[in-house]
């Protein structure tokens, strides 16, 4: 037995060994399969999926008033102590029934998606999938975080660890994912035994209030999970500083976010805890093309990567890098790939790129335009499909490419969330990884290169929270790319990793002499 007084490292150094089995191991101890994608190739499963989603009708759904959301707040707390006491494997078994339940409607489902949102066909499609998915994965995730564990064996000494739940989680959610983000975080609340309050995104409630429903019908106690539509300044902004809301889960912009942190830790005088809060934000999402790239996967990865769901999603590319030796072919072939997407009505098969949410990002976009042509040169700009039928109301915005930006220029600092990409020249493959590093969003980021050195040194230096070698930047899959930022894109663990489920949990230890 070793004592305390005998030399020994504090910690073993086995990082030879990890060197030798190429550093891998896997963190959870059941296998994971995701959800599968419809194959729209398939006529049989297009005609089913068309049949699903043309009758779908989005309804009103209206906000809450202050009050309402004293009384939700009230009752969450009530019957949080049964929900915390309630088996986990009943909390989980009622999880994978919503899964289950999702699955069979998952057709309509993402057919609200596509109405509500504009998502294209694929885009909706594979969201549903993950919404499944995080549904399995932390139900089964959270069995497993239950068992308490026996720390370091000491004679006369019985010291163990376990996980209880926070209390009461505000849930405050993003249009761009407006089924599978509210659905991850208000899932890892409740499967470690919170309540939740679900704030979603003014622009898309309804799909929220399914999402809400389906839990409900599946044995989630309607004390436990409460939705809360309304606005952010007034729902939100209430939600944040209630004294009994112990956790707020948040996903959306920088300026939101950084203010909720802010409210949250000023502690209240009848509050007997700080607050915690899970708060993943934007980002201005660098593809770097080295000149050894194999241009045919590049162009298609930069292509989809930025101007998929119309550059709506965080993980977007907004900043493309390319090497001076390559770069006027490059541009040349992804502008003459980009003009083969088709934009257009989402509820169409063969759209690639459908609306933009509201009209205020409209308005955004064409002001990044303007400032775009300032500062750059205009290699594309795909006009909006006039012929297309304006989808509920929604603006259209089709591709722009700007070449000659530099790393000072608003288009290659601000997040403008629409079909607007900054190309940028570098002269060398160090100079591309410093100018993809000077922003404060450390989101998504990627590398098309044939170099082995080159891909070592984006590991090791390209600072963002996920990163991709030689494929697109989007469309993290749960457990296989755990998804999150770091530097103002967010704080906490990534959302579809092992380690998310955590952060809703306070950490207990026991050490018993016997
Ligand atoms: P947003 O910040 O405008 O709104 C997000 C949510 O916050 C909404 O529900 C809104 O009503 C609420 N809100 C607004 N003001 C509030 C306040 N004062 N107090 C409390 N709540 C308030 O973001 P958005 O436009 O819905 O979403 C787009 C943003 O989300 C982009 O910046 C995008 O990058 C980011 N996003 C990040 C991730 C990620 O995982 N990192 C994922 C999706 C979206
Ligand atoms: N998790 C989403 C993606 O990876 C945002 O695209």
């Amino acid at each position: 037995m070793i004592r305390n007084n005998e030399k020994q490292p504090l910690v073993e150094d086995k990082s030879h060994e990890a060197e030798a089995v190429g550093s891998t191991r896997s963190n959870t101890h059941f296998e994971f399969i995701n959800e599968s994608i419809r194959d729209f190739s398939d006529e049989k499963q297009r005609q089913q999926f068309k049949k699903s989603i043309t009758s779908i009708k989005i309804q009103n759904t209206k906000h809450i008033d202050t009050q309402d959301l004293d009384s939700y707040i009230t009752r969450a707390k009530k019957a949080q102590q049964h929900w915390q006491a309630t088996a986990v494997y009943q909390r989980s078994a009622a999880l994978l029934r919503a899964a289950d339940n999702i699955t069979t409607h998952r057709d309509a489902i993402a057919g609200v998606i596509i109405r509500e949102a504009g998502k294209t066909w694929r885009e909706a499609d594979a969201e549903v999938c993950e919404a499944i998915d995080f549904l399995r994965y932390y139900a089964r995730c959270a069995i497993e975080l239950s068992i308490p564990e026996i720390l370091n064996d000491y004679p006369g000494e019985f010291n163990e660890h376990w996980i209880e739940p926070r209390g009461i989680v505000a849930v405050i959610a993003p249009w761009n994912f407006p089924l599978a983000i509210p659905l991850g975080m208000t899932v890892a609340a409740l499967a470690t035994g919170n309540a939740v309050i679900l704030k979603p995104a003014e622009q898309t409630p309804y799909i929220a209030k399914m999402l809400v429903e389906k839990l409900h019908q599946s044995g989630i106690p309607k004390d436990i999970l409460h939705l809360a539509p309304g606005l952010g300044e007034t729902i939100g902004a209430q939600l944040v500083s209630d004294s009994r809301i112990s956790t707020i889960a948040f996903t959306g912009s920088r300026q939101v976010g950084l203010n909720i942190i802010k409210t949250a830790y000023d502690t209240k005088p009848d509050q007997h805890f700080i607050k915690r809060v899970i708060c993943e934000m934007g980002g201005k999402n660098a593809i770097i093309v080295d000149d050894s790239a194999d241009l045919d996967q590049a162009i298609v990865g930069v292509r989809d990567s930025a101007f998929g769901f119309a550059g709506q999603k965080c993980s977007a590319c907004s900043r493309c890098i390319v090497l001076e030796s390559i770069h006027d072919s490059f541009v040349d072939r992804l502008v003459a790939a980009t003009k083969t997407l088709e934009v257009g009505d989402p509820i169409n098969p063969g759209t690639d790129i459908g609306p933009l949410i509201d009209q205020e990002a409209e308005h955004k976009a064409q002001c990044y335009i303007n400032i775009g042509h300032a500062e750059g040169h205009c290699a594309l700009a795909m006009s909006s499909p006039l012929s297309a039928e304006p989808h509920a109301n929604r603006p259209f915005v089709g591709p722009h490419i700007f070449t000659g930006i530099q790393q000072h220029h608003s288009l290659a600092n601000d997040e403008i969330f629409a079909p607007v990409l900054a190309v940028i020249k570098a002269k060398t493959f160090d100079e591309a990884i410093h100018i993809a590093n000077a922003t404060d969003y450390k989101l998504t980021g990627g590398v098309y290169t044939r170099k082995p050195s080159h891909l070592t040194k984006a590991k090791r230096e390209f600072n963002v929270g996920n990163l991709y070698l030689n494929r697109n930047i989007t469309g993290a899959l749960v457990a296989r790319q755990p998804f999150g930022g770091f530097g103002l894109s967010g704080i906490g663990e990534k959302a579809g990793g092992v380690h998310y489920l955590r952060q809703f949990t306070v950490p207990r230890v026991c050490s018993e002499n016997t």
